[in-house]
């Protein structure tokens, strides 16, 4: 039987309505059965997609006129060559060879190591600025996600261990939230299609009748969900949901090096299976803001020094917060290692 919730918590849980919280299994009230069939979840779902057309109206200024109608079309825009080849092989040298502070998270077979584009990095690498402070990658990014302000940078590396069979939950086919955010890619190595490539589900980000009825009928059942990340607002869908919402193909993004992929992730996509041990390596950006906020900038981009250190803020919070939680941190310090190296977890 599930535990009473603490009354005091309530306005908290409210304040989450007006924000990005996303899960109905947290939050009791964007989980609460009867408020969802009054709607809740569908007009959060309807409502924010409306601010992200109108934060895109102005956001689309700064953005190439054939990206624009890339992301329109399809949710996702490929970019080749993103970074001058000089400044590209120096980083992937130096992350090959070098060691930074990262931290790991296992989900099933897959790794994730994250290291941090922060000031530290900087000074050691000043080229990573080419890709963490480059404004028409930025002005993608923020377009793609229709959200403004400024994303975090982080070096991701994605190992795949077949050898252990345990399911990595980022293979099904999922929304990462109820509205449009984005992250990017700029990969360090080719990826071919056994690689363990990003799957995307091309026009899948358009909110449609469809789509807003298939969020509908998740969300009268998501809180009592037996998929984790499904009950957390993170909504998976089958191939069979996936055919009824459309003419959607799932497509493998396979890519050469040094090729940027910026995707709005309120589109279905997954990560394809890895058959054989793969290590891959990304700079990686994500970005993500309250979806109905009309500002077409972020608060937190006013702070002065903080924009590089949020990363590094967010994880010392996470580490202090699980402590006191008696529990490991989700992300795991493994000290310094370089990007390409083995996991440590
Ligand atoms: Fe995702």
């Amino acid at each position: 039987m599930s535990r009473a919730v603490a009354w005091w918590r309530y306005p908290a849980f409210a304040l989450g309505i007006l924000g990005s919280e996303k899960s109905f299994r947290k939050n009791p009230l964007l989980g609460h059965p009867r408020l969802n069939e009054l709607g809740l979840h569908r007009e959060r779902v309807r409502l924010a997609a409306r601010m992200a057309d109108y934060r895109r109206s102005l956001l689309g200024m700064s953005v190439r006129a054939e990206e624009r109608a890339a992301f329109d079309r399809d949710g996702f825009v490929v970019r080749e060559n993103a970074l001058p080849q000089d400044v590209f092989q120096r980083i992937r040298d130096y992350l090959e060879n070098e060691p930074l502070p990262a931290r790991e998270m296992r989900q099933g077979q897959a790794v994730t190591r994250m290291t941090p584009i922060n000031p530290n990095a900087l000074e050691k690498l000043p080229d990573l600025a080419r890709f963490s402070r480059d404004p028409s990658i930025a002005g993608l990014i923020r377009y793609v996600g229709g959200v403004a302000g400024d994303p975090i940078y982080f070096v991701q590396t994605v190992i795949a261990e077949p050898a252990i069979k345990q399911a990595d939950p980022q293979t099904a086919l999922h929304a990462d939230t109820f509205h449009s955010t984005s992250k990017a890619w700029l990969f360090l190595q080719d990826v071919g299609p056994d690689d363990g490539p990003f799957v995307f589900v091309p026009g899948s980000h358009k909110l449609t009748e469809k789509r807003l009825e298939w969020e509908y009928r998740q969300s009268l059942l998501a809180n009592v969900d037996k998929r984790t990340h499904h009950a957390d607002g993170s909504f998976r869908i089958t191939p069979a949901e996936l055919l009824e919402l459309g003419d959607f193909t799932p497509q493998k993004v396979v890519v050469r090096a040094n090729t940027l992929v910026v995707a709005d992730t309120y589109a279905f996509h997954s990560r394809a299976v890895s058959d054989r041990h793969t290590v891959r390596v990304e700079l990686h950006a994500y970005h993500r803001a309250n979806p109905f906020t009309p500002l077409p900038f972020s608060l937190t981009g006013l702070v002065p020094g903080i924009r590089d250190r949020r990363l590094d803020l967010y994880l010392a919070f996470a580490d202090r917060k699980a402590k006191r939680a008696g529990r490991q941190p989700v992300w795991k310090d493994v000290g310094a290692c370089t990007a390409f190296s083995e996991p440590h977890i």
